[in-house]
Order: C-alpha cells, then sequence, then structure tokens
C-alpha cells in the first residue's frame, strides 16, 4: 500500500480510516474520494480529496490513473434501513461501483478492500456463533448487495488475480461522525441523547442483541487485514470480526453508570426490526483470528467510558 484510494470517505467509516491511513502512509499519498457530502475542513488540508461518483468507470480510472493509485477502500454505499427505501438505487450504487471498482482495479493492478457486514447474513443463518462459512440468504437489498459483493470480490481474485480483500463488520460506533441510514445507528444515536437530553428512545426493541464494534477496532482491522501476509489467508470475502454483542437495554445500563438520570423507552420501527432480527446475533471470528490474528480491543464497558468521554468534549456539556 503505497497510493491509496479512499471512496466514500466522508462517510463514518472514511471519516476515520482517512486520518488513520494518512498518520501510518503520508497525508499525500492516501486520496480521498467523496460525492455528495462536503468534507471536513481538515481532511482536505491533510492531503488530497477529489469528487469522485464511483458509478462512472471512467471518473473513477481517470482518478487511479492521475494519482497511480495501487490500492482501493471501497467504502461508498448506501446503508440498510436507506437501502429499504431506495432498493433499485442501492443496486446501482452499491453493485455498480463496487464492480467498477474491481473492473479498474484489474487493469490497473490495484489491491482493494470490500466491506461488507453482519447484514451479508439472512434469517436462514445460525444467529449465535454465526460461522465464517453458512449460510447467506439475506432478505434485504443491502445484504443482497453484500453477498453479491462478497462472491463478486473472490471472483475478481480467483479469476484475474486481483487482491481483494473483505471484513463483515459488525454495528459501527463513532463519536466523530454520525453514521447515516442504518438499523445499527442506534447504538451511536443513543449516546448523543444520553449526553444532550438524558433520554432515548429506541427504534429496535429490548432483547435484539447484534454484534458490534468500536470505531478504532474497525479501522484498525481494515489496515491489518489489508497489511495482512496473502499465503495465510485461506478466506478473502470476507471475514467475520467482531467485539461485542448487546440489546439496546444493555448499553442504556452501561451509560447509566456515566449519567444516571438516562431513560430509554421504545418505538419499535418495524423495517428496521424485521431487519435487525434476521441478523446475527454473535458472530464467531474465529477465522480472522487465525489467519490475520484479527483481534478486538474496545468491549461494551471500555467502548461506553470512551465514547461518553469523546461525546461529552464534543458537545461541550
Ligand atoms: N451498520 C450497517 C447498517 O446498519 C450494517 O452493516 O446498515
Amino acid at each position: 500500500m503505497k497510493k491509496i484510494l479512499v471512496t466514500g470517505s466522508t462517510g463514518q467509516i472514511g471519516s476515520e480510516l482517512v486520518p488513520a491511513l494518512r498518520k501510518k502512509y503520508g497525508g499525500d499519498n492516501v486520496v480521498a474520494a467523496g460525492h455528495k457530502r462536503v468534507p471536513q475542513q481538515a481532511f482536505i488540508e491533510q492531503g488530497p480529496y477529489v469528487t469522485l461518483d464511483v458509478t462512472s468507470i471512467e471518473s473513477l480510472e481517470e482518478v487511479v490513473t492521475k494519482y497511480q493509485i495501487d490500492t482501493i477502500f471501497h467504502l461508498a454505499a448506501l446503508l440498510s434501513a436507506v437501502a429499504e427505501e431506495k432498493p433499485q438505487l442501492a443496486w446501482v450504487i452499491n453493485m455498480q461501483g463496487l464492480s467498477n471498482v474491481l473492473e479498474v482495479s484489474r487493469k490497473n493492478k490495484c489491491a482493494v478492500f470490500f466491506p461488507s457486514s453482519i447484514g451479508a447474513f439472512g434469517p436462514n443463518t445460525p444467529r449465535n456463533n454465526t460461522p465464517q462459512d453458512t449460510v447467506q440468504r439475506p432478505n434485504t437489498m443491502y445484504g443482497i448487495c453484500k453477498v453479491s459483493g462478497e462472491l463478486l470480490c473472490d471472483y475478481y481474485f480467483n479469476r484475474f488475480g486481483v487482491d481483494t480483500r473483505g471484513i463483515r463488520f459488525p454495528g459501527l460506533i463513532s463519536y466523530k461522525m454520525l453514521p447515516g441510514g442504518g438499523t445499527t445507528d442506534y447504538a451511536v444515536e443513543i449516546f448523543y441523547r444520553a449526553i444532550q437530553k438524558r433520554k432515548y428512545t429506541s427504534f429496535l426493541q429490548e432483547g435484539t442483541y447484534l454484534d458490534m464494534m468500536y470505531m478504532p477496532d474497525a479501522v484498525r482491522a481494515a489496515i491489518e487485514l489489508m497489511e495482512a501476509d496473502p499465503k495465510r489467508l485461506k478466506h478473502r470475502n470476507s471475514f467475520n470480526i467482531t467485539a461485542m454483542s448487546f440489546a439496546p437495554e444493555e448499553l442504556a445500563a452501561k451509560i447509566k453508570y456515566y449519567i444516571p438520570d438516562f431513560l430509554i423507552n421504545y418505538q419499535v420501527d418495524p423495517v428496521r426490526q424485521a431487519i435487525a432480527d434476521s441478523w446475527p446475533q454473535h458472530m464467531d471470528d474465529g477465522a480472522a483470528q487465525e489467519e490475520w490474528g484479527w483481534q478486538h480491543q474496545y468491549d461494551l464497558e471500555e467502548m461506553t467510558k470512551d465514547m461518553i468521554k469523546h461525546l461529552s468534549q464534543k458537545l461541550a456539556v
């Protein structure tokens, strides 16, 4: 990884992955690409920024050749709840975008990181200790795009030798940038409301367990996988990884420890509840541990402490 392109860089993961990559590989060597959202000023100042629509293969190829890119972290995509609202658009952005990235990578010999998700599983998947290799029959447009993406990335590796690698991310929790339109977003929103309003109405019901991860672990995972020795990788697209599994009431109880008058109540959104009910509660990430040494650092306790500390500073309470 010498010259890196990050698509979807203004999103929840990109906003933290780009600074981490720039710290490691040098600001000029990491090109951040975004589409509609305006990037933070610091972000533009620390290295190159380009406006890029990933559904245009010509624009993508232009950026890759201009900056002599050798690695693409392809993050541009619509999340699960938005994808249910706009399934046709989700297919175009999530699939045409990935197909363009893979094709340009084949021609320009780039490695590709593809973020898959717990959403790549479905209602017939074992929900606990979800194996690395198991039934994947998602019933959401987001999940269909993720499974297709995993298969397409493996195809490009096996057929054309493109160095594709991917991770099935759990719900990601962070204080720098809000996620947009996902099912696991409640686990981020809850912190904002707890600090600002002392109460939160959860759109997922009590007892809804989902895999989750704090952003510093997620960013480190993406970089570590791309740096892993390819000889050790038996899998490619995509690796289960997890750090914690909790239900809304358990997260609320942890927050209450720091904010004693915090209250949670529930008003279930049937669309997002159905999505959550079709996803794993706790994945087995043994393959990632074995093949590239994956280990999470933040559990529920550590994540909650860190989120409250940083978000309180950010919201200047
Ligand atoms: N966090 C994503 C979502 O909720 C899942 O990968 O859509």
